[in-house]
């Protein structure tokens, strides 16, 4: 691939959480298995260990559970792991990929008891499977439908009890029966530097890649809160130590290799600065509508909601109101656009935008 083909994957990949293949493979590889390897979400571990400790005592299966919370923040390995404490099989699937009530059933019906039944993207599983989902978690059976108007008849069949693991990246678009439907829901948080900084060592060592406390330190504050993009970063300084340095991640090997793919000391890339100076430019730093922005920026308006704007808003880069997004003056600050001590507008544009 040359160069500039290669820095737009690098940039797609950072902005779509949209790894090849052998990348994929690598990060699976860093996922911790147990709950005590687990770093940070440290009330959420410590619930769901309880709940695990609980069921396992009774000889009983976990109740469903939901995860929301922004994508790479553990929502799957999570799942994964409580599959494995529990001593159970995890079958996997997504909303997406479940299309048909026929879809559901054949996975369905393979289960054993206690086994795990994990949905990724549960937003997005059509209505006519949902309606398949409700029995099949609430008195674990499934409805067959034969024939059709005054002919039809239905025939139920009896499922081992399993649990479902739903995760999303937006709860608030699940129907309220699904959501009623989960005994335990856990809301998935960014995590802090210091955690970050742990994961990343964890990873190095994995990897064996030699990093310092500072280095590890500087990859955290650059990783959007987000462990999957902590590991991402942890692997291009490390091909940058190796290639431009002695193979050691120190501080400065990671601010120029993290410089040089266009990563901010804040952890913005080029598709969340486009973003705000969308806004700034182009909507006089709003309110502005997703749908129009999405349209400007030429990127879906679910991969922003979803992707782009959780950690603009974490940090506090934009609000969202009534009206729609608008820029702070923090972004203004960051991005060194408008004047503050001459006392310009906010949407002062004198300085140059592009
Ligand atoms: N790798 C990715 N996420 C992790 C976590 N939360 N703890 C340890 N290693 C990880």
């Amino acid at each position: 691939m040359i160069k500039k083909e290669y820095d737009a994957k690098l940039r797609k990949d950072h902005l779509l959480n949209d790894n090849g293949e052998e990348e994929k493979k690598e990060m699976s590889s860093l996922r911790p298995l147990t709950l005590k390897e687990y770093i940070g979400q440290d009330r959420v571990v410590e619930t769901l260990k309880i709940a695990i400790d609980a069921a396992l005592k009774r000889k009983e299966p976990l109740e469903h559970i939901l995860f929301n919370g922004p994508p790479g923040l553990g929502k799957t390995t999570l799942a994964h792991i409580i599959a494995n404490e529990m001593g159970t099989k995890i079958i996997t699937s997504s909303g997406p990929a479940l299309e048909k009530g026929g879809d559901l059933i054949g996975l369905l019906t393979h289960m054993e008891r206690g086994d795990i039944f994990f949905i990724d993207e549960i937003h997005r599983i059509p209505k006519i499977v949902e309606e398949f989902l409700y029995p099949a978690m609430e008195d674990f059976a499934v409805d067959f439908i034969f024939d059709k108007g005054v002919h039809a008849r239905t025939h139920r069949y009896r499922l081992e009890q399993f649990t479902l693991i739903g995760a999303t990246t937006r709860a608030g678009l699940l129907s309220s029966p699904l959501r009623e439907r989960f005994g335990i829901t856990r809301d998935l948080d960014f995590y802090n530097e210091k955690d970050l900084a742990r994961i990343i060592k964890r990873s190095a060592r994995i990897i064996n890649v030699s990093i310092d406390d500072d280095g590890a330190h500087e990859i955290a504050k650059r990783a959007r809160g987000t462990p999957r993009v902590a590991n991402r970063l942890l692997k291009r300084v490390r091909d940058y130590a190796q290639v431009k340095a002695d193979g050691l991640i120190t501080k400065n090997v990671a601010i120029d290799a993290l410089n040089l793919e266009g990563i901010d000391e804040l952890g913005l890339g080029d598709i969340d600065r486009r973003f705000l100076k969308t806004i700034i430019f182009n909507y006089k730093g709003g309110p502005v509508g997703i749908e129009a922005l999405s349209a400007t920026l030429q990127l879906e308006s679910d991969v922003l909601i979803e992707v782009v704007e959780p950690y603009l808003l974490k940090t506090g880069f934009i609000i969202r109101t009534s009206q729609g997004r608008k820029v702070t003056e923090r972004a203004y600050r960051h991005l060194n656009i408008g004047n503050f001590d001459r006392g310009l507008k906010l949407w002062d544009t004198s300085t140059d935008p592009y």
